[in-house]
């Protein structure tokens, strides 16, 4: 099976092409709503090529890391284009090299489902590490549909899904979250019921 990294490294080019009609049709309002209240220093986990970059808040500093040299590349081309300082790194979101405490607040947007199942605990635990007792980890994801309908159209895609994005719809990421010392806010639907979004808190 091709490592994410290889798998990011032939789609990047494509990336944002293939995502278009979703990016229209379906995230750009859900990012614009992630970032809403943050402020201080933001890590973007999985920043890809920086589809976030637009709806950073203008007072923040962003540091966005992702495993892939190849989406981090189109991530710097967004940063000057859009004119931003925001610091980009390659790290590998299950160990990265910052110290404890060190983000105000983590985003993550259709990372999780990228990760493996068994990434998931390691992955939440070091975004737990990394944000500060009172910031908050907001993680955008998908889910399978409960409409039977919707799934099955669901079910047709995950193959395709699987084999460009390294994704699928199956993750249950909130099953982790407790090993992670970490307690579920919020967790909501943002568009239908496939579209979610999580709010995560260090454990008090
Ligand atoms: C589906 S893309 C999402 C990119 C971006 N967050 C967005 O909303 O468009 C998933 C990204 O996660 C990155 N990724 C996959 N595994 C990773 C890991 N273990 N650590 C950091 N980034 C990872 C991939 O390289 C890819 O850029």
């Amino acid at each position: 099976m091709m490592t994410r990294k290889r798998v990011y490294g032939l789609t990047a080019r494509l990336y944002d092409i293939l995502d278009l009609p979703f990016e229209l049709g379906r995230y750009r309002p859900l990012r614009a709503h992630l970032f809403s209240g943050l402020s201080g220093h933001i890590l973007d986990a999985g920043v890809g090529t920086g589809r976030n970059m637009e709806f950073y808040p203008q007072e923040c500093s962003v540091t966005g890391i992702d495993l892939s040299p190849s989406m981090l590349d189109r991530a710097a081309k967004r940063r000057a284009r859009l004119g931003l300082r925001v610091e980009l790194l390659e790290m590998d979101v299950c160990r990265t090299t910052f110290p404890d405490n060190h983000f105000d607040a983590v985003v993550a947007t259709f990372l999780f489902c990228v990760l493996d199942e068994n990434q998931q605990l390691p992955a939440l635990k070091e975004l737990s590490r990394l944000c500060k007792p009172d910031g908050e980890i907001r993680i955008i994801e998908y889910a399978y549909s409960r409409n039977p309908v919707r799934r099955l159209v669901m079910r047709l895609w995950a193959p395709w899904v699987r084999a460009i994005y390294g994704a699928a719809f199956d993750r249950e990421t909130e099953r982790y979250v407790p090993g992670a010392g970490l307690r579920l806010v919020e967790r909501r639907f943002l568009y239908q019921d496939i579209i979610k979004l999580l709010i995560l808190k260090t454990q008090a």
